[in-house]
């Protein structure tokens, strides 16, 4: 594999274990908060990044490479309500989304296709990653102050079963 190739892999290793610190956080100001749907869903959330992560690893040693692990930034530890949690959660899907695009790009440009192809299954994944948290925003939106409301959908949250969800 190329250098420029593998070096970006590696980074979206670190971008995907860090996008799984920072939902791990979140779970943990939900669950202290009592708001155990919420909190379950982000922990979920946490280990499918997990398991994002080492789908690149096993792809990187698979092809020959190199994993080489740097350092992960501490994530925040307050997020705000509910609503604002998500948003932070989808604007960073979102360039979790973009890094994806760009490496994909990349591999095109050094005709690595094996790496597109595995890119490709990101591409997809990311469509449903920003769904799943554009919806939340959404519901969280139109619940607004009503804890009623609020209470509702932290029930619903809680009911994801699987990390695959
Ligand atoms: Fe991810
Ligand atoms: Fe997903």
């Amino acid at each position: 594999m190329e250098k420029a190739v593998l070096d970006a892999l590696n980074d979206q290793i670190r971008l995907e274990l860090s996008s799984g610190y920072v939902y791990l956080s979140m779970s943990a100001q939900f669950e202290s908060e009592s708001l155990e749907g919420f909190s379950r869903w982000m922990r979920l959330q946490a280990q499918e990044e997990l398991a994002h992560a080492m789908r690149l690893f096993d792809y990187v040693n698979r092809r020959g490479g190199r994993v080489t692990l740097e350092g992960i930034d501490a994530p925040a530890t307050e997020f705000g309500r509910p609503l604002k949690a998500f948003q932070t959660a989808l604007d960073h899907e979102r360039k979790v989304t973009a890094s994806i695009h760009s490496l994909f790009q990349l591999a095109g440009e050094h005709r690595d296709l094996a790496t597109q192809r595995e890119m490709d299954w990101f591409v997809t994944e990311q469509v449903e990653e920003e769904e799943n948290a554009q919806r939340a925003v959404d519901l969280l939106s139109r619940a607004g102050d009503n804890d009623a409301a609020l209470l509702m959908l932290d029930r619903e949250f809680g009911r994801r079963i699987t990390e695959g969800d």
